[in-house]
């Protein structure tokens, strides 16, 4: 037999981006090789997200689309990985008896031996243990082999929050942090191969509290070793919950020069009533105060968050709590759904608030908050910004890197100087990207 072909479709967060790229790793040490289309695999992967009933539903309509194929050729193997083989489990292959793999988020270091299994016996294969190692020290790396200058890293994973609408600590599990040293070599393995940048990635990755040489270390004490790397030139980090933005951590972004000025700190909510209900443990007032102290340690803070519209129980008053949260703080960009009720999570058995009012709320906040984005990034031309080069843009001889904020800049550049950080003057801005031209 030659090498069997792989193919990863990923949804969801950057975890399970970061997930699919180790997947991809410890199928390749098994002799695979990544395609670029279905159609040449002998092994599909859906790496799936369950955060909201429509995305949960993509893999089933995804699995449909398959099916063909499947016909066409019986010893294809599907494999369904991620939040909903760790959320439906044996469900998924009740509803769609082609999928040969069900494997969740603790157990992809298993995965080449489940599809070995399955190949030889014909017999659907389930795996959504929580085993206590650490799943990455079964994931082997590739050969070296160059990154692109940006790249993920996960330090964290799982959640012990509990938010009432919210499926991760069900899917992700408990709260468990890397050991700090692991992290580091993780780290310098990746600016060996021309990383210029790491995102820490974590559920709740403000909460870390890796093992490290003398006791536990928080997040900002892992940013500033990390930052002492030499070649790594910019740390972010997320996903951050307001109640774990520790003191050290604010401290940091004055202090370090690559902690990157931009921070994703989820709110969801303005009314205190529905913070309650949505057991946030922290009041508006609380999370205006801690931005305040944020932007007193980094000025220019670019700020993100997460909002949920028609939470249970939330009324017209309430939502207009949100909207002056969010007229008070001033966000650079955010992400704001309808609240979706997910099977199994406390507030899914509330009374719902009508679709109508969920999706005009929305409508209103998603106006606001484009409103706030596009001030932002029109504040940004005429200023001079470092861009990290990440690869070709769309017209000959641009290139497309990002701004210190995660904007996304276009200018004219030579393609060799991928992984550069340059200084770029801004010229124009759009909603979603900056132009401009080399300084
Ligand atoms: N760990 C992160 C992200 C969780 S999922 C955090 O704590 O912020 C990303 C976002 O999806 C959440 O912040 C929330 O805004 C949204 N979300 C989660 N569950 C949802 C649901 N049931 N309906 C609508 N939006 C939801
Ligand atoms: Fe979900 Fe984030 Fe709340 Fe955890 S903190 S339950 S991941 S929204
Ligand atoms: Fe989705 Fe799981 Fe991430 S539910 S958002 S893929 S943690």
């Amino acid at each position: 037999m030659g090498t069997r072909k792989l193919f990863i479709r990923t949804y969801g967060c950057q975890m399970n981006v970061y997930d699919s790229e180790r997947m991809g790793s410890a199928l390749a040490a098994d002799g695979y090789e990544e395609v670029a289309t279905p159609e040449e695999a002998d092994l599909v992967i859906l790496n799936t997200c369950h955060i909201r009933e429509k995305a949960a539903e993509k893999v089933y309509s995804e699995l449909g689309r398959l099916k063909p194929l499947k016909a066409a050729k019986p010893d294809l193997q599907i494999a369904v990985a991620g939040c909903v083989a760790q959320a439906e489990g044996e469900e998924i292959t009740r509803r769609q008896p082609m999928v040969d793999l069900v494997v969740g988020p603790q157990a992809y270091h298993r995965l080449p031996a489940m599809a070995a299994k399955q190949r030889a016996t014909g017999a659907a294969q389930l795996d959504t243990e929580f085993p206590e190692e650490d799943k990455f020290d079964h994931l082997p790396e590739k050969p070296k082999a160059r990154r692109a200058p940006a790249a993920f890293l996960t330090v964290q994973e799982g959640c012990d929050k509990f938010c009432a609408f919210c499926v991760v600590p069900y899917t992700r599990g408990a709260e468990v942090s890397r050991p700090a040293a692991r992290v580091l070599a993780e780290a310098r393995d990746l600016v060996s191969r021309g990383v210029r940048e790491v995102t820490l990635l974590g559920q709740n990755v403000n909460a870390y509290h890796g093992e490290g040489d003398s006791g536990t270390w928080s997040l900002a004490r892992l940013v500033t070793e990390l930052a002492r790397i030499e070649g790594l030139e910019r740390i972010r980090y997320t996903t951050s919950h307001p109640n774990d933005m520790t003191d050290d951590l604010i401290a940091a972004h004055a202090a370090e020069p690559k902690l990157m000025p931009y921070l994703h700190l989820p709110v969801q909510a303005g009314s205190d009533r529905v913070l309650k209900a949505m057991n946030r443990k922290h009041t508006a007032e609380e999370y205006i105060r801690l931005i305040e102290h944020i932007r007193v340690a980094r000025p220019d803070i670019a700020l993100s968050g997460d909002f949920i519209t028609g939470f249970p129980g939330e009324t017209e008053a309430d939502f207009e709590e949100t909207m002056a949260l969010v007229r008070e703080v001033r966000y650079a960009s955010a992400f704001s759904f309808k609240y979706s009720p997910r099977p199994g999570t406390p507030a899914a058995s509330s009374e719902q608030v009508p679709e109508e009012a969920k999706a005009e709320r929305l409508a209103r906040l998603q106006a606001l908050l484009t409103e706030q984005q596009t001030a932002f990034q029109h504040s940004c031309i005429g200023r001079t910004l470092p861009v990290l080069v990440e690869k070709p843009g769309r017209n000959p001889g641009q290139m497309v890197g990002r701004s210190p904020y995660l904007q996304a800049v276009h200018f004219d550049c030579a393609a060799d100087r991928v992984g550069e950080i340059l200084p770029v003057e801004i010229t124009a801005s759009a909603t979603n990207s900056l132009a401009g031209r080399a300084a």
